[in-house]
């Protein structure tokens, strides 16, 4: 299993997903860089999520809060206090320092010495707003997004004119001080969320957690995770978040074992009071209906970009041996297959003239090229035997391949490769955009 964690690496640096940050210093413990592929396939996930909360319902609307909010937040939320640390112990011989939980044994796993006992670490990363570095100054970074939506809940609510139960979706980084980053872009120190928090009344609670645990379960199998890779897991009330009643981690079976991908919270009226107690403004909702007034529960769902493209990355790999054509002798090469869901996947449409030493053939794919690329994310390629051309776009999860032949010059039409079935079908160029347009659903 450590052997497809490091073909996922090494496939998505040499195939620009996933760079290591401050490389060309020695790199950056725990920060990574999205390249050009990368950043498409984070923003076709950011896209797919935000489609299916504002879309897919009608009581759902956006916002984009700032990361650096007054400290006061921190205190109210309960996270500069022992419910957000984690326990840390450190070597004494090499002072390398380690998370307690993730050690199997009680010794340092870098030289095997004695370690000290274990103290409280808190997560917020500090940082100072303007020019005195001083304890007036002191500011952090979010360590989960969902706080600028406590901040706003009554704005939202005001300005758009919403009623009860209604939901705020966000998107957008948050920073952690992990003592122990690890697995690539599992657990890292800056990452993204995307942050639903779902206002209901207390009654409801419970059937909204269960009504948003199935549609967070069934998100990601419509885009083509392995539902023998995927389970939720109900969590022990002493292992919950320090504002969880109720919390269910969607889990993947990544090859480092099962792990937590997803958390869906039950966070009852813990949020809307403390910020009331600390602010001294009250949140609490009024209902014109019924007359009653009361701090309404919060359901939240919150998952991490990365972790879940890592998690898309990892499902859709596949390894063909011997190559994936029966149709000629085969190249007893080990093919690579990314077969990413059409909606995730970063490049849509490769455009291959079948041959490139043929100028009118360059010249035909470099204008249906054209043609595609202001309307899907489009790449042209003419570099090589058009059966290594093919296992390239395969590599990195293209569902469609055109490719110029002489025929195209006289009948001015196409072949359309499917990347799964690899089903070949005549196309007139003509009929391209709409034929793209229908495959990938895009409306
Ligand atoms: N607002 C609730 C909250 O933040 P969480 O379970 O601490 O809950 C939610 O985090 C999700 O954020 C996780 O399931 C994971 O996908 C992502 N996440 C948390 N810490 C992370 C880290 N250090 N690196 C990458 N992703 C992280």
């Amino acid at each position: 299993m450590e052997g497809l964690m490091q073909k996922i690496i090494s496939l998505a640096k040499r195939r620009g997903l996933v760079f290591p940050s401050s490389e060309i210093y020695g790199g950056f413990s725990s920060s990574y860089d999205f390249g050009p592929l990368g950043v498409l396939m984070k923003n076709n996930i950011k896209k797919c999520w935000w489609d299916e909360m504002t879309k897919k319902h009608e009581n759902i609307v956006g916002l984009d809060a700032a990361i650096l909010m007054s400290p006061k937040v921190w205190q109210a939320s309960g996270h500069l206090t022992a419910g957000f640390a984690d326990e840390l112990v450190e070597c004494k011989k090499c002072h390398h320092r380690f998370r307690k939980d993730f050690l199997e044994k009680n010794q340092c796993p870098d030289c095997g010495g004695e370690l000290t006992g274990p103290r409280k670490f808190n997560l917020m990363m500090k940082t100072f707003v303007g020019p005195l570095e001083d304890e007036a100054a002191t500011s952090y970074l979010r360590a989960e997004t969902c706080q600028g939506i406590y901040l706003n809940f009554e704005n939202v609510l005001n300005s758009m004119r919403l009623k009860i139960p209604f939901a705020i979706a966000q998107i957008g980084k948050a920073f952690r001080n992990e003592i122990t980053p690890k697995d690539f872009i599992y657990r890292t120190r800056e990452f993204e969320q995307m942050e639903l928090q779902w206002f209901c009344h207390p009654k409801e609670a419970k059937k909204y957690f269960q009504f948003w645990k199935n549609e967070r379960i069934q998100w990601y199998l419509g885009l083509g995770i392995k539902k023998e890779n995927l389970r939720a897991t109900e969590v022990p009330k002493e292992e919950r978040a320090h504002y969880a009643k109720d919390q269910i981690d969607i889990e993947y079976r990544f090859p480092f074992g099962w792990k937590e991908i997803e958390g869906i919270h039950n966070r009852g009226d813990f949020d809307l009071s403390n910020h009331s107690k600390h602010s001294g403004k009250d949140l609490q909702y009024y209902d014109e209906e019924t007359k009653e007034k009361y701090f309404p529960y919060i359901i939240e769902t919150s998952v991490g970009v990365e972790r879940s493209l890592f998690a898309f990355l990892i499902d859709a790999y596949q390894e063909v041996q011997g190559g994936r054509t029966k149709t000629t002798e085969s190249t007893k090469e080990t093919e690579v297959l990314l077969k990413l869901n059409k909606r995730i996947t970063p490049i849509k449409v490769v455009v291959l003239p079948l041959v490139k030493n043929k100028p009118e053939l360059v010249k035909k794919a470099k204008e249906i090229y054209r043609l595609l690329k202001p309307c899907f994310v489009c790449q042209y390629d003419e570099v090589g035997s058009i059966g290594r051309r093919y296992r390239r776009t395969d590599e990195i999860g293209v569902p469609l391949a055109i490719t110029v032949d002489f025929e195209t010059l006289e009948k001015d039409d196409v072949t359309l490769r499917d990347r799964d079935t690899m089903a070949q079908e005549r196309v007139k160029i003509k009929d391209l955009k709409d034929k793209i347009s229908e495959f990938l659903g895009v409306c």
